[in-house]
């Protein structure tokens, strides 16, 4: 056999040896998923762990890459590319620090999918993919009636409407007992021009549904509730809640017409009682001018007397 191909041989065993040694002592390690929220910061958490051998490890070249498209590239000693709203979570970042964690400043649903982290260090080289969900908050739903008027007297319907989640979750109703009404209802989902989805949630009550007030509920595609609003029946439509009202109405009124009465009682009583007084004690003659007497404030007299009549 040809000793050059001999040689060849050996040789490629051994760079292969070697590069499967030296990728041994290096690996990226990323969490493999990762929920983004939409509209906020995303932290793509990955760092570079060397083995024990590795003394003083230096990171020559590293790169983020999603969908084939570089995001963020550093060789050479400094960043060579970064796409607008990506950035390494730490601003003082240098080449002896093996977090290369990225940054997604203002997360949006185009974001969603798969990121390459790829680090060659002069130990060795290591690459790991991370998978990012971008989740949004449903906004609180917002309830109409048809017809608009409720009244509970006739048929009707409560539309509740929640926009601004994302991915599809779920709208529940409840009366003010929490039992559930769910299966009454229809729900329907649309996606928005901005890719949100709309979930709209159509009740069906018939006349005479005796409930007072109807509670929907938004729930996230992980089944945790988002948010919630209640639909009160208005109380002047329904009879009896409205009689209630009057109810209370006449309650108010009562006691302060006998609490009037009373004082105006007391203070005729009062004005009588001195009046007698004053004409008892002066000549038979003098005419009793008990109102101007009472305004003069002869105020002893009073004192004295009050007591002594009540
Ligand atoms: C995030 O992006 C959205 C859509 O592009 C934009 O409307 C919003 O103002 C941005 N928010 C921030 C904090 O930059
Ligand atoms: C649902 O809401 C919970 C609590 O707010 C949150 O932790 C979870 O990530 C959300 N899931 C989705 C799919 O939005």
């Amino acid at each position: 056999m040809d000793p050059t191909f001999l040689v060849f041989i050996f040789t490629a065993i051994v760079w292969i040896a070697a590069a499967d040694l030296s990728d041994a002592f290096v690996s990226v390690a990323c969490e493999s998923k990762h929920v983004g929220q939409l509209g906020q910061k995303t932290l793509l958490k990955c760092v570079v762990e060397t083995s024990k051998v590795v003394v003083d490890p230096k990171i020559d070249m590293f790169s983020w890459t999603k969908d084939e498209k570089k995001l963020l590239v550093y060789q050479s000693g400094k960043i060579t590319k970064q796409e607008p709203g990506f950035r390494l979570a730490d601003p003082s970042w240098n080449e002896k620090n093996m977090d290369v964690s990225l940054v997604i400043d203002n997360t949006s649903l185009a974001d969603a999918g798969t990121f390459t982290c790829e680090v060659i260090t002069d130990s060795g080289d290591g690459k790991a993919v991370t998978n990012l969900q971008v989740t949004a908050r449903y906004n609180k739903p917002i309830i109409h009636s048809i017809p608009e008027k409720f009244t509970g007297v006739s048929d009707s319907v409560l539309i509740c409407d929640a926009y601004g989640g994302y991915p599809e979750g779920q709208i529940r109703w409840f009366d003010e007992s929490n039992a559930e009404w769910t299966k009454s209802s229809h729900m329907t989902v649309h996606r928005t021009p901005n890719g949100l989805v709309h979930l709209s949630s159509e009740l069906s009550l018939l006349r005479g549904s005796i409930f007072s007030s109807y509670t929907c509920v938004v729930f996230n595609a992980s089944g945790d509730k988002d948010d919630e609003t209640v639909f009160e029946v208005d109380p002047i439509q329904k009879g009896v809640a409205g009689d209630r009202e009057t109810d209370t109405g006449t309650n108010i009124v009562a006691p302060v017409v006998v609490i009037g009465s009373l004082i105006i009682g007391l203070l005729m009583i009062m004005v009588l009682v001195r009046c007698r007084k004053r004409y008892q004690r002066n000549s038979p003659k003098a005419v009793p001018v008990c109102y101007s007497d009472i305004e003069r404030g002869d105020k002893h007299e009073i004192d004295e007397e009050l007591p002594a009549t009540l």
